[in-house]
């Protein structure tokens, strides 16, 4: 039978396949930590639109070990319920999960981080993650908060059992963690809408915020940003197609059942088939950050919860008609955010910037004087 450890070369040469893992201290605590300690006897799979609890012991020991080194994030949690707990399958949002492995060392990668560095990670999970920084770190280094007070109980436990002592700190990562401060980076394992401050004042100058901006429309960018003396932090988004979950107080609202008002109707001018492409839709979530994006029929649906403002689309002749109610004109919005990235010949994410202030967050395109959206505070 194949061991754990064989199972760890075996995911040290995966990744190393695809050019991650280039620094052998990463490539050490790869190799060094044992991924099973932290899935515990149960994870969620994909089912269509559920969610399968699925148990080791259903698994013969290899096939779990399989299973638990395949590169691929194992979800843990749907709406606040584990895995270990479910007896059938859930459908909801994932609110936890152990992220896939080559996603973990990208992040640190693109963090740059090293020797000496102290560091911060947002949403500790399984500690998968935590383990990882704490070996190449050492646990006096390594600072890791998750907001769900029971995950953060089971994820010190799995430290443990690996032989790791991190600060684990249970609280809103979204505030940071002062007791800790100043860091060299901080790292999100959950996705923000905007850089929150206390990320900026948290961090020594030079230091960095490595994460992905997301939103309502599930778009999501990686970006690192780094910290210079005046406070502000800038970077360029990094365009690999990776998505975490929405920190939960970034979360979208409860929406309403969805009913379609006729409003005013005019003919788009851009097809909203283009919204399945990934900086299309980054780009429409800039423009329309407070709306929902959902299919209807064989349109488009555009909810913001908070006004009860919609714009609908549906087939009209050759082409598409609009239909928008409330007070936002959410598709004029999103067109218009559509046509200015499209006048530029629609490059993709690496073309994207962004710049923190504690008072503004603003992303632009091509560079900071051309085109320009403000993030959600
Ligand atoms: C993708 S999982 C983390 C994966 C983890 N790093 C690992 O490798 O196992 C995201 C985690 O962020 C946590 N989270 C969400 N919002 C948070 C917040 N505001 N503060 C702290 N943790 C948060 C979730 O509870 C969840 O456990």
């Amino acid at each position: 039978m194949m061991s754990s450890r064989s199972f760890r070369q075996g995911l040290v040469g995966e990744l190393r396949a695809q050019g991650r893992l280039t620094d052998p201290a990463w490539r050490a605590a790869v190799e060094a930590v044992p991924r099973e300690l932290f899935l515990d006897d149960a994870v969620f799979r994909p089912d269509g639109t559920q969610w399968d609890p699925i148990r080791r012991e259903q698994f013969d020991d290899e096939d779990w070990l399989r299973l638990v080194y395949s590169d691929t994030t194992w979800v843990t949690q749907i709406d606040g319920m584990n895995a270990a707990e479910a007896t059938g399958p859930l459908s909801g949002r994932p609110t936890s999960s152990s992220t896939l492995p080559s996603l973990v060392m990208r992040m640190v990668e693109l963090a740059g981080i090293g020797d000496g560095d102290k560091v911060l990670e947002i949403g500790t999970g399984t500690g998968y993650s935590t383990a990882m920084l704490c070996h190449r770190l050492g646990d006096q280094l390594v600072y890791s908060v998750e907001c769900d007070k029971e995950l953060a109980a089971t994820a010190a436990q799995h430290l443990h059992a690996a032989g790791r002592r991190p600060a684990s700190v249970v609280g809103d990562g979204l505030r940071g963690h002062q007791d800790g401060a100043d860091y060299d980076a901080v790292i999100a394992t959950c996705a923000v809408r905007s850089i929150p401050p206390s990320w900026l004042w948290q961090l020594k100058d030079g230091g960095s915020i490595t994460t992905t901006i997301s939103g309502w429309m599930l778009a999501s960018g990686l970006i690192r940003l780094a910290l210079d003396e005046e406070g502000v932090a800038r970077g360029r988004f990094a365009g690999d197609r990776v998505t975490y979950m929405l920190a939960r107080p970034h979360e979208r609202p409860p929406r309403p059942t969805f009913y379609q008002h006729p409003g005013t109707t005019r003919a788009t001018r851009v097809n909203p088939d283009m919204l399945e492409g990934w900086t299309a839709r980054f780009v429409a979530q800039l423009g329309a950050p407070s709306a929902e994006l959902t299919r209807s029929g064989d349109g488009v649906a555009l909810v913001d919860v908070a006004t009860g403002s919609q714009a609908w689309t549906e087939p009209d002749g050759g082409g598409w008609a609009v239909h928008q109610d409330g007070p936002l004109r959410l598709w004029d919005q999103v067109e218009d955010a559509l046509m200015t990235w499209q006048e530029q010949d629609a490059p993709d994410q690496t073309a994207f910037g962004m710049t923190v202030t504690e008072w503004d967050q603003i992303v632009w395109l091509g560079d900071t004087d051309g085109p320009r959206w403000r993030l959600p505070l």
